[in-house]
């Protein structure tokens, strides 16, 4: 399995997660299809880099090359006050190399480190099967289709 480095995101990252978050299949597969500016993107990654709900997570290789980013939100509203959701992207250069497992795995062993044995939830566009194959690996169990976030999706769960 491929060794991956991780460490929390620090305000250097901004413009690889910039370049990431424009990259054509993320925005493709996230529930906000639209590209998004700079200028969004500097607000929301400095709150959400000191934000205590918000983990960003960031990968590297062997080469220290940066492979992708694992994302935890406490998202404490009302249908579910506890829910902690996981995203994930894994660099364009970097695809097919299945490292989306052990970045989802290693990301979620760090997410409960900080937060205790929590359980994960990834909601995912049904035609996205490379990221249904890496959260099934990784262990995460189809619990049903969601209508969250205005647009249909799986909700996956890891309870541990
Ligand atoms: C989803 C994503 C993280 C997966 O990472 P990846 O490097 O492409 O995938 P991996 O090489 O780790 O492969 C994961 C599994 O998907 C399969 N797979 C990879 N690409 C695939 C494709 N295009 N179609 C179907 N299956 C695919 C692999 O064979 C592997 O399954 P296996 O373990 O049974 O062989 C990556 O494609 C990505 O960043 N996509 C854009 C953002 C995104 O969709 N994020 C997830 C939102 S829920």
């Amino acid at each position: 399995m491929a060794q991956l480095i991780c460490r929390t995101a620090q305000t250097s990252d901004a413009q690889l997660y910039f370049n990431w978050a424009n990259d054509p299949d993320t925005r493709r597969q996230s529930f906000n299809t639209n590209p998004i500016s700079l200028e969004t993107h500097t607000a929301w990654f400095t709150r959400k880099l000191t934000d205590a709900n918000t983990l960003l997570l960031i990968f590297f290789n062997e080469m220290k090359q940066a492979v992708g980013q694992v994302r935890f939100e406490r998202t404490p509203v009302a249908d579910m006050p506890d829910e902690i959701i996981i995203g994930i992207s894994v660099d364009a250069r970097q695809r097919g190399k299945g490292m989306a497992t052990p970045l989802i795995q290693q990301g979620c062993a760090v997410c409960r480190k900080q937060w205790g044995a929590v359980s994960i939830h990834a909601y995912i566009k049904a035609d996205n099967q490379a990221s249904i194959r890496a959260f099934e690996r990784a262990g995460f169990v189809l619990s049903g289709e969601s209508g969250k976030f205005d647009t249909p999706s799986l909700l996956y769960i890891n309870s541990q």
